[in-house]
């Protein structure tokens, strides 16, 4: 330890000596090293050396309440006095189901799990349970977790992603199986007819199909009603689930993304805001396909267990986070969302920078491009765009607002109209100085 350290850098020298990276999450890397977090309240996080900052980013999109929320915190306090994880049911297992599946006519029957990526996971192996085939088809890019076969695709770039009719199943991770590619159907985002056509190729062998309906990785554009509508009758048509991932999404109305369309899921991926700010998953969806995670069937399709699922203190958590997001709420954050948006727009335009925003509902995304992606391709970086985004996260953080590092943000209930101002105020300061890395825009 050398002096005039701060504590965030005396705290990284000691973590990367024991933690690969310093960390165990990529997304609390920051250069030169992470920041420390000392507490939080509201939207507000205060970091160990005392900075105060405005939580756009909200644990990676999953604290609609922001922090220390009172409903919650007296309800994991009162439940972790009780003891904490048992092998017996809990009451508030039964409770919190009743709750989501009230949420949604799609939501017939629903299981806890202890993340995103097992809820995803779990609706693919139901899916091939159900249908008893093994394939799947995703949209290129999108991110759903960590599961060999929902991650393909995701770091797709141009050296490698393919012909645009026929987009590559590239690997995240190496050594991924290429059995596991094989099984995957990489699908154009918004391109019903290119889509159709691929999922032809593999009609027989096609589990389900899995949509993000607002996919933050692709570009955060939301999946036209064309584009759901064609996925949902080629399901129908050919023996396979649809398959939506509302990890993100469900923020997005009181029934999650899926009430933007006529066609409903089969199945839905739950995580992140119905955790109340602890580790969740769920699976939820028609009562026939959840069968096959039924113990008590004569012949059990998807043997199907977890330690800590349905955990009574994440529970206590995402039930008190869920009965105080109400329609009135889902709507008063969904109105910040689009004065984010707008607002952002006017600054851009002031500011004179080729940048455009997209994002629905409470969420945003700003893209360092003059025209608004409609795909992962077309919302794909370039180096120089790559690097003055990365410039603007940073610059921001400094001016005391946290954004994902993707230049996305969330909006969520201890915000009003202020904190939006603030956001835009700062961007307004910020854009200037990303200006000179970005080419100049060209009028008409
Ligand atoms: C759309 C989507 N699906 C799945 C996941 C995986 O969730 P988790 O990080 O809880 O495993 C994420 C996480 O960011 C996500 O954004």
């Amino acid at each position: 330890m050398t002096t005039n350290q701060s504590r965030s850098e005396q705290l990284y020298e000691r973590a990367m000596k024991v933690l690969p990276g310093g960390v165990s999450r990529n997304a609390v890397l920051r250069k030169p090293h992470p920041t420390y977090v000392a507490h939080a309240s509201g939207c507000w996080v205060t970091d160990i050396e005392g900075v105060r900052r405005l939580d756009f980013a909200n644990n990676m999109a999953s604290l609609i309440h922001g922090h220390a929320h009172p409903a919650i915190t007296a309800a994991v306090a009162a439940q972790i006095s009780k003891g904490t994880a048992f092998t017996l049911a809990t009451e508030i297992e039964v409770e919190y189901a009743e709750h989501m599946v009230s949420r949604s006519k799609s939501f017939e029957k629903i299981r806890f799990v202890n993340s995103g990526t097992e809820g995803v996971m779990c609706c693919i192996k139901a899916a091939r349970a159900f249908t008893q085939r093994p394939m799947i088809a995703k949209v290129e890019g999108a991110y759903h977790g960590l599961y060999d076969y929902a991650e393909v695709s995701q770091t797709a770039g141009p050296a490698n992603w393919g012909d645009a009719d026929h987009p590559a199943a590239t690997p995240v991770s190496r050594g991924t199986p290429k059995s596991a590619l094989d099984e995957v159907v990489v699908l154009p985002f918004n391109e019903p007819e290119r889509a159709i056509a691929l999922l032809n190729e593999h009609a027989s062998r096609i589990a389900c199909v899995l949509i993000d309906p607002l996919p933050h990785r692709v570009g955060m554009m939301a999946a036209s009603a064309a584009f759901i509508e064609a996925l949902h009758a080629w399901t129908r048509a050919n023996g396979a689930l649809l398959v939506f991932d509302e990890v993100i999404t469900f923020r997005s109305a009181y029934g999650g993304a899926q009430e933007w369309y006529r066609v409903r899921p089969d199945l839905t991926a739950l995580g992140k805001i119905i955790g109340g700010g602890f580790p969740v998953g769920a699976i939820a969806g028609r009562a026939d396909v959840m069968d096959v995670l039924n113990p008590l069937a004569s012949s059990v399709l998807f043997p199907h267990s977890g330690t800590f699922s349905a955990n009574p203190v994440t529970l206590s958590a995402g039930h008190a986070a869920m009965t105080n997001f109400t329609r009135d709420e889902v709507a008063r954050v969904n109105a910040l969302g689009e004065r984010a948006r707008v607002q952002i727009a006017q600054s851009i335009d002031a500011a004179d920078i080729p940048a455009c925003v997209t994002g629905a509902g409470s969420m945003f995304r700003i893209h360092l491009k003059p025209e608004v992606p409609t795909d992962y391709r077309s919302a794909f970086p370039t180096p120089q765009e790559a690097k003055a985004k990365e410039t603007l996260v940073e610059d921001l953080f400094q001016r005391g607002i946290m954004l994902i590092n993707s230049c996305s943000g969330t909006i969520s209930t201890p915000m009003c109209e202020r904190e939006v101002d603030q956001l835009t105020d700062t961007l307004s300061e910020a854009f200037k100085k990303i200006r000179p890395m970005l080419p100049a825009v060209t009028g008409v």
